[in-house]
């Protein structure tokens, strides 16, 4: 417990925002039905053309720049998809939020940033720990799509999945093609894919 007026501050924003992301998960996560999920979603290229392409999923995509996710909300209006939804959130704080009736399908992590310094890997989303969150909220057989153009990156996360008792990589064919924006400006990329385990 602390009396700094900022960290009280911070932590009362934080819990209004965990209170709106509720509501606004209520309204759009479908009722004990298995989502796609997107982290870090950009402008919504990828996740619009896949939900397009699987009218029969629910897809949800995440990101933390508003500017993205309003891009994204229209992209969506004008194809006039209502299986898409876009949330401007942290990945993290969405997960937290996620209420236990909605699960995971699938979950795409496409060019994530890369945070090439070492000291700075603690800010990758591909973590130990994240991977673990995810688990728990997971459907049986859930996959995890990964793609980056930054090969240490792919390696390291390659190394986690390898040593998380959760999810194994599997030699499975990429669901869908369609280029997200970093995609479309490299020059190379790995993917991987992970299952999770029961
Ligand atoms: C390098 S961009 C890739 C965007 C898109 N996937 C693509 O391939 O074009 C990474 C995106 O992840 C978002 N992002 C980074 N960390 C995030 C987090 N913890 N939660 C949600 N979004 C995040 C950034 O705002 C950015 O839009």
């Amino acid at each position: 417990m602390t009396n700094n007026p900022h960290s009280v501050a911070y932590a009362a924003l934080l819990d209004e925002r965990r209170r709106e992301l509720r509501a606004l998960m209520v309204q759009t996560l479908p009722y004990r039905r298995p989502f796609v999920w997107e982290v870090g979603c950009g402008h919504g290229h990828f996740l619009t053309a896949y939900a397009r392409a699987h009218p029969d999923k629910w897809c949800v995509g995440v990101d933390i720049a508003g500017e993205r996710i309003e891009r994204a909300l229209r992209k969506r209006d004008r194809a006039k998809l209502a299986n898409l939804h876009f949330i401007r959130t942290e990945a993290g704080l969405f997960l937290e939020c996620l209420s236990h009736e909605s699960l995971l399908s699938e979950l795409f992590v496409l060019f994530p940033d890369p945070w090439p310094k070492l000291r700075h890997h603690k800010h990758r989303i591909m973590q130990p720990t994240f991977l673990t969150t995810v688990a728990t909220r997971a459907a049986k057989d859930c996959r995890l799509y990964f793609r980056t153009d930054y090969e240490p990156y792919f390696n390291d996360t390659s190394a986690v999945i390898d040593r998380h008792a959760r999810w194994r990589r599997v030699e499975e064919t990429w669901p869908f093609e369609y280029k997200t924006v970093f995609q479309s400006r490299a020059s190379a990329h790995r993917s991987l894919i992970a299952r999770l385990q029961p």
